[in-house]
């Protein structure tokens, strides 16, 4: 039977657009379900958008727009975007669908069922942008540090769920990596938060009407991050004894920044516990990365499109700097000129051009063909690519990214020298080194453009069809050295990565 492998990204606000932050989260979640599938595993990855709560209502009634219109318009601006950026999810689920509303009800209702939920009141700041609520020691002269607004005073009846109950629970669990949060440093801190005691949270709201009835007491709604955790339920049909669900519950990988991390570390498992289902195997914890060393804001305007970045430095440029620039898990900074100077250095100069000499020499000494080897003792395999397939392993099954993108560029460089050391031209085509010269250089390039596969995907299938190679592959064969056919057709094509004229 095959792996599977669920992944799952934040779901979004609807309150705007998407922005460069939302498009890091999705495209690190795009290259880990595009690796599980080369490794022959069946994977589920999941995104989508929040859309419930007083943060969506006041944004709908800025436009003047109802909220269900405001709210598809916002959804269709995540949809775009990830179709631009080449994400291939297998499901994107807005929280204002039917199904998704039945779930949270369902689910509220088991726990209520289940003693776990009861009336009380509800006291203290809230802070309509984190749609939570904030302690005192959380403010900067009185302000929300996040959205540079003072919270609100609230003090109603809510409906509670016993956090508190799990905290032992969750500690231990914690503690023992059975929910693995990641980096270390991020699970030190909930264990810290944890040693200082949970209190129960808030699951409903009265006098908010843009959101999910509590099916036990219709006059509140469904505190909008119960509403929104719940969706990873959802997302795979829980509730409907469906064989999706059957096959991908738990998550494998949940990712989300730090801005989230106790929602997802602690009322999250809690809420699973309750309702005795397995727990995430992991919750990867990324930094968040501020543009040219300053945070995104409104009053600064500084929020990056990652459509126009997309159009004006390419789909893969855009993704591939993303998880190469900093490490996955670190804080990180994003600027044009570092983006400019990747996209030059390492994508043109040193992959691009290692792909177009490589492609030029082998259309001029061999008519265009994969060289026939005259010795077949020579197809020896070329240790470093092997080598470099290990690394690459261990790096991506640790979310390493730059880590695993450096090794692929150690293999790189490697070719690039070997044009330069063994200078192919002043070979002559009747002896045997050239076409193992060259043979050995289109192989390495096979095995580089699945590395980079999931990272640039359109770029690599282009390089993978120049060779007469199919990206589509069945099993893992496609990693075993000499699998390049004597023969294919060889296409030069243009440039990979053509200079830009306003760079
Ligand atoms: N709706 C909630 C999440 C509910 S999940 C059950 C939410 N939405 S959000 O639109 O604010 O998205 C937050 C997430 O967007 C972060 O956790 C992160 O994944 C991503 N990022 C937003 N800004 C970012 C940066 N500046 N840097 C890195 N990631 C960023 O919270």
């Amino acid at each position: 039977m095959k792996k599977k492998f669920y992944i799952t990204t934040p779901i979004y606000y609807v309150n705007d657009v998407p922005h460069i932050g939302h498009a890091y989260t999705t495209i690190a979640a795009d290259v880990l379900a595009r690796y599980h599938k080369t490794l022959g595993e069946e994977v589920f990855f999941l995104t989508g958008t929040d859309e419930h709560g007083a943060k969506i209502a006041q944004a709908a009634a800025k436009k003047n727009l109802a909220p269900e219109i405001f709210c598809a318009a916002t959804a269709d601006a995540f949809k775009n975007a990830w179709e631009a950026l080449n994400i291939k999810y297998d499901r994107f689920i807005r929280t204002t669908e039917k199904a998704h509303e039945d779930t949270v009800q369902n689910i509220l209702q088991k726990l209520f069922d289940a003693g776990l939920i009861y009336k009380g009141e509800y006291k203290g700041l809230y802070c309509t942008g984190c749609e939570a609520i904030k302690l005192p020691a959380d403010l900067v002269d009185g302000q929300c540090p996040d959205h540079l607004s003072k919270p609100e005073e609230v003090k109603e009846e809510n409906y509670f769920f016993q956090l508190s109950s799990f905290e032992n629970n969750l500690r231990e669990l914690i503690e023992k990596d059975e929910i693995m949060i990641l980096p270390a440093s991020r699970k030190n801190e909930i264990l810290g938060f944890l040693k200082l005691g949970l209190t129960d949270v808030s699951i409903s709201r009265p006098n908010q009407p843009w959101g999910i009835p509590l099916p036990f007491d219709p006059a509140q709604t469904t505190y909008v991050w119960i509403d929104a955790l719940i969706n990873y339920l959802t997302g795979i049909n829980f509730g409907e004894k469906s064989p999706v669900f059957e096959k991908f519950w738990p998550p494998d990988i949940q990712l989300l920044a730090k801005d989230i991390i106790k929602f997802h570390t602690v009322i999250w498992p809690a809420m699973l516990l309750a309702l005795g289902l397995p727990l995430p195997k992991l919750i990867f914890v990324h930094g968040y990365f501020t543009i040219d060393g300053q945070k995104m804001s409104k009053t600064l305007g500084n929020f990056v499109d990652p459509i126009g970045a997309a159009k004006k430095f390419g789909v893969d440029t855009l993704r591939y700097f993303l998880v190469r620039e900093f490490a996955f898990g670190a804080d990180g900074d994003y600027s044009e000129k570092r983006l400019a100077e990747r996209f030059e250095y390492d994508l043109a100069n040193d992959w691009g051009n290692l792909v177009q000499r490589t492609l030029v020499m082998a259309d001029k000494y061999f008519v265009g063909k994969v060289p026939e080897l005259k010795n077949s003792a020579s197809n020896i395999e070329n240790v470093f690519a092997v080598e470099t397939w290990r690394a690459y392993d261990i790096a991506m099954q640790n979310l390493q990214f730059d880590k695993a993108l450096d090794e692929v560029w150690k293999l790189i460089d490697f070719a690039n020298q070997k044009i330069d050391e063994k200078k192919p031209w002043t070979l002559k085509v009747e002896e045997e080194e050239l076409p193992e010269v060259i043979y050995e250089l289109l192989e390495i390039i096979r095995h580089i453009a699945f590395m980079l596969l999931p990272f640039m995907p359109q770029t690599s299938e282009e390089i993978l069809s120049r060779l007469g190679v199919s990206a589509n592959v069945k099993d893992l064969s496609f990693r075993k050295w000499g699998k390049l056919s004597f023969g294919n057709e060889i296409k030069v094509g243009a440039p990979l990565f053509p200079r830009k004229p306003n760079l």
